[in-house]
């Protein structure tokens, strides 16, 4: 169907357009590590999946013509309910990084989070944005460290701390073992103030030289007792990331745990691991109304958010998505991927007679028949 697609080169309207552009313009390795799960990438297609078992119940008639779809969040309000995923060495899609994914997630008024592993440091992005920030945290074995990083990202004005909890060692991401895949000389994690270790740009078959600095930086013990001390040493709203369970979250929720985001780490982590979509509802149960849900994987359409939304999601993150906008067009294409995905929403929510994002509820939903159309993929990693 995009072969004949002249239109996907220079005009894309739909994010599996830009899919294909970006693919065409990047460097293989870098396009493996983004698009890329682990083992059998299993869990990475089950994101996708898990969408189309839902179907949507549009109610006819209701009189509105307007739509609102902004989003109460920690005591402020966000214009839409999209928010940029937190997504490390962003200099692989773009020569400008995260600068360019600030400004243009600050032009299409969507809040991003800053991962620990940008290229550009916390205080540049900052100063860059726009839209509000938020900052994700992955603890150190050096908690010093680790501290440092939070207290850098309340002065320079980030609005809640996303620890991110999937990741005591790295999923074993075989197409980088493959390329031998290391981080190019030019770019180092810039919030880390001491040097990058050799290994992260290291390349030699058969492993991975992320995975290796990985290992020696991440507190691979990382428990309960971390978080519940970071909570206690930080005013910022606090979410997880990474629940996919109703224990961890009812365990979460009753620490004071503010926000949980459902994520499998966009199928990169445990292979094997649900669906965030299909685990949706047992972490909106676990948590009983005591903190605000959010998920992310597989999210592709308008449609894909409403889904989640009718099945408990106070907000949504994009990933890989917004790489394939940098990586097109820079600023300009992340702007764009955000705009369409967000006209796409507002124009399901339309079309289902609905006209406030926080008024919809469970009954918009339904399983769809077995053996239905289904989405297929036009390629792996979409
Ligand atoms: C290239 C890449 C880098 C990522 N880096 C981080 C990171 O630094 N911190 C983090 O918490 N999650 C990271 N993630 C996971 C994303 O935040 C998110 O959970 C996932 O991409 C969502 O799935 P999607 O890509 O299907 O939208 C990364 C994902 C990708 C694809």
């Amino acid at each position: 169907m995009f072969e004949h697609n002249v239109g996907a080169e220079s005009n894309p309207v739909n994010l599996a357009e830009y899919a294909r552009l970006a693919r065409k313009r990047a460097e293989p390795s870098a396009w493996d590590f983004i698009a890329g799960g682990s083992d059998d990438e299993r869990t990475l297609a089950a994101n996708r999946a898990a969408f189309e078992r839902w179907t949507l119940r549009p109610r006819i008639l209701s009189g509105r013509d307007t739509v609102d779809v902004s989003v109460p969040l920690f005591g402020r309000t966000l214009a839409s309910p999209l928010l940029v995923a937190p997504i490390g060495y962003q200099g692989l899609a773009h020569p400008a990084a995260e600068v360019a994914t600030v400004q243009g997630a600050g032009a299409a008024h969507t809040a991003m989070v800053v991962s620990t592993m940008s290229n550009r440091t916390l205080e540049d992005l900052a100063r860059a944005a726009s839209a509000p920030l938020w900052f994700q945290l992955y603890c150190l074995k050096d908690p010093e460290l680790t501290l440092s990083l939070v207290r850098r990202a309340e002065s320079a004005g980030y609005e809640a701390l996303v620890i991110t909890v999937d990741m005591p060692r790295m999923g074993r991401r075989e197409r980088d073992l493959r390329n031998g895949f290391a981080l190019p000389a030019h770019l180092r994690p810039s919030n880390l103030l001491m040097e990058a270790s050799p290994e992260l740009h290291r390349s030699q078959q058969g492993t991975s030289g992320v995975a290796l600095h990985v290992g020696q930086l991440f507190d691979a013990a990382l428990s309960w007792s971390t978080v519940e001390r970071l909570k206690q040493q930080t005013a910022l709203p606090v979410l997880l990331k990474g629940v996919l369970t109703r224990e961890d979250a009812q365990r979460a929720a009753s620490v004071g745990i503010d926000g949980i985001i459902v994520s499998n780490h966009g199928g990169r982590q445990l292979d094997g691991a649900p669906a965030s979509l299909d685990v949706l509802p047992e972490v909106v149960e676990g948590a009983g109304g005591r903190c605000r849900i959010l998920l992310d994987g597989g999210i592709r359409r308008g449609t894909d958010v409403l889904k989640a939304r009718a099945l408990g999601a106070d907000a949504v993150l994009i990933g890989r998505p917004i790489m394939w906008g940098l990586i097109a067009r820079g600023a300009e294409g992340v702007t764009d991927v955000l705009r369409l995905l967000r006209a796409e929403l507002e124009q399901a929510l339309a079309l289902c007679g609905q006209s406030r994002w926080t008024e919809i509820d469970r009954s918009l939903v339904a399983l769809a028949p077995p053996c239905g159309g289904g989405w297929s993929a036009p390629e792996e990693g979409l």
